[in-house]
């Protein structure tokens, strides 16, 4: 059968398709540890100096790690020598594809020159504005990555209010500090009731019950729910942290009105608005969520696609919160903030690399992607949607997607089938397949993105029974 073909079998009962996933999932598994045998051997040579054998948790990945050797372009290339058309891109980093001329350049050059100072240097001034530009907040320091600024951030809301607790959205990750490990991803068990969900620490005892209680935990596009947790913690409340676009159980964008309502309603209460960008910030638009919903936060995080590759975070904000810096309130600190080699990969992303060309890049490839997954979901009848802004876009496979329950409540074979068929046949997504978006960089190509789609079709074809040759 020719891909493109349309199936003509009715779309089978949900548990059909799981058990059937299930089995594809078994076979694909077995081709995953055949064709990665040198990266499988790294992760067991690693393990015995690397705790798991990787370096940091989430490269632990089932049924095994994949090591890279090199990148180029949209390519990565394994330690097996296998070749991946990249839309894992590091975890949402990388906007500017491998070993971009620019980066390369702006990098190289810095690094004959000093790499660490511990003290300014010019580039970071042209990083700053170019970012007030973009986000339209006038004052920014830097840091190391998305956990400062997020730590930041809350640091900077209960300094400027003098005020404990923060409000945060059940299933967000901020990163890996204390006050946002909080209800990530909680099991149905612990999450308590849908609409009051309940504060559960996402590490364990790593995070006290007294830290815990201080993170008040509302679902996401609930205004109602918002406006509950001001009144019942009325005068403790330092604000909220959110991402604008919920990017770590798929992609869930705000209801309209929202985001809007949420600002007003914490400024009524004397409480602010933090956003976290670090995966939105530069990818869904030139000036991130923040341009795309015409809503300004008080405080704006960024990191990930800053630094081109680099481990650069950037906090910017309005002048109230901000000054608080510059009068000595709040300490914001940091060895490697505003580092010569990151500010100076920085510079290029921001002035050389992700120009309005690059954005209008990401629109063709956007509509190639959504329009290749929507085609295919309706020629194989498969459940589900697929959801993209600029750079970054995923394929979700359940009709109801809107929060953290939404996101429990469907099965997680149909992402990691996903990823595993995609990485067994050339294009690497990033892990963890529901959780996760697709990046396209402004390397990648039609012929990079068409690839993604067949293997899509190779998964929705071997579901459906139909058999176009290539399985896993
Ligand atoms: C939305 C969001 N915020 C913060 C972070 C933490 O960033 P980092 O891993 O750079 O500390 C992440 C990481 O994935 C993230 O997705």
């Amino acid at each position: 059968m020719e891909i493109g073909t349309p199936i003509p079998s009715p779309r089978p009962a949900p548990h059909d398709d799981l058990d059937r996933l299930d089995r594809l999932i078994l076979a694909a598994e077995t081709a995953f540890m055949a064709h990665t045998g040198a990266s499988q051997r790294l992760r067991a040579t690693g393990a015995e100096v690397l705790s798991g054998g990787v370096a940091s948790s989430w490269q632990a990945t089932i049924p095994g790690t994949v090591w890279a050797d090199h990148g180029a372009g949209s390519r990565l290339v394994d330690a097996d020598g296998t070749e991946y058309v990249d839309l894992h891109g590091g975890f949402g980093v990388g906007l500017v594809g491998h070993a971009h001329p620019a980066i390369v350049e702006a990098v190289s050059s810095r690094v004959r020159r000093g790499t660490h100072f511990g003290q300014p240097v010019q580039d970071g001034i042209r990083v700053a504005r170019a970012l007030a530009e973009r986000f339209g907040l006038p004052l920014w320091r830097f840091n190391n990555s998305g956990t400062e600024s997020t730590m930041d951030a809350v640091h900077l809301l209960r300094v400027a209010t003098g005020r404990p607790k923060i409000i945060k959205v059940e299933g967000t990750y901020h990163g890996h500090h204390d006050s946002v490990q909080v209800s990530v991803y909680p099991t149905p068990e612990q999450a308590g009731p849908a609409a009051r969900p309940s504060s559960v620490p996402a590490a364990g005892a790593a995070v006290p019950e007294d830290l815990v209680r201080l993170t008040v935990v509302v679902p996401f596009g609930d205004v109602g729910a918002v406006e509950r947790a001001l009144h019942e913690h009325r005068g403790e409340i330092a604000g909220m942290i959110i991402e604008p676009v919920m990017m770590n159980i798929g992609l869930i964008a705000p209801p309209d009105g929202y985001l809007r309502a949420v600002s007003d309603l914490l400024h009524a209460h004397g409480a602010w608005l933090a956003f976290d960008e670090v995966k939105t910030g530069l990818a869904v638009a030139p000036g991130g969520a923040t341009q795309l919903f015409g809503v300004t936060p008080d405080l704006l995080c960024l990191a990930k696609a800053l630094g081109g590759g680099l481990p650069c975070g950037a906090i910017g904000g309005v002048p109230e919160l901000m000054n608080l810096i510059s009068d000595g309130t709040y300490e914001q600190v940091g060895t490697f903030n505003g580092n010569p080699l990151t500010m100076a990969a920085a510079r290029a992303v921001l002035e050389d690399v992700l120009t309005a060309e690059a954005y209008e890049h990401f629109e063709t490839l956007r509509s190639i992607m959504v329009e290749g997954v929507q085609s295919i979901q309706r020629r194989y009848n498969l459940p589900g949607q697929v959801r993209a802004y600029g750079a970054k876009g995923a394929v979700i496979f359940t009709d109801q997607l809107d929060n953290y329950r939404d996101f429990v409540a469907y099965a997680d074979q149909w992402g990691h089938a996903h990823w595993l068929y995609q990485l067994n046949n050339g294009v690497f997504l990033p892990p963890w397949g529901k959780c996760e978006q697709w990046t396209v960089s402004v390397q990648h190509t039609a012929q990079d993105v068409l690839r993604f789609l067949t293997n899509l079709e190779l998964l929705a074809a071997d579901l459906r029974g139909a058999t176009l040759g290539v399985a896993s």
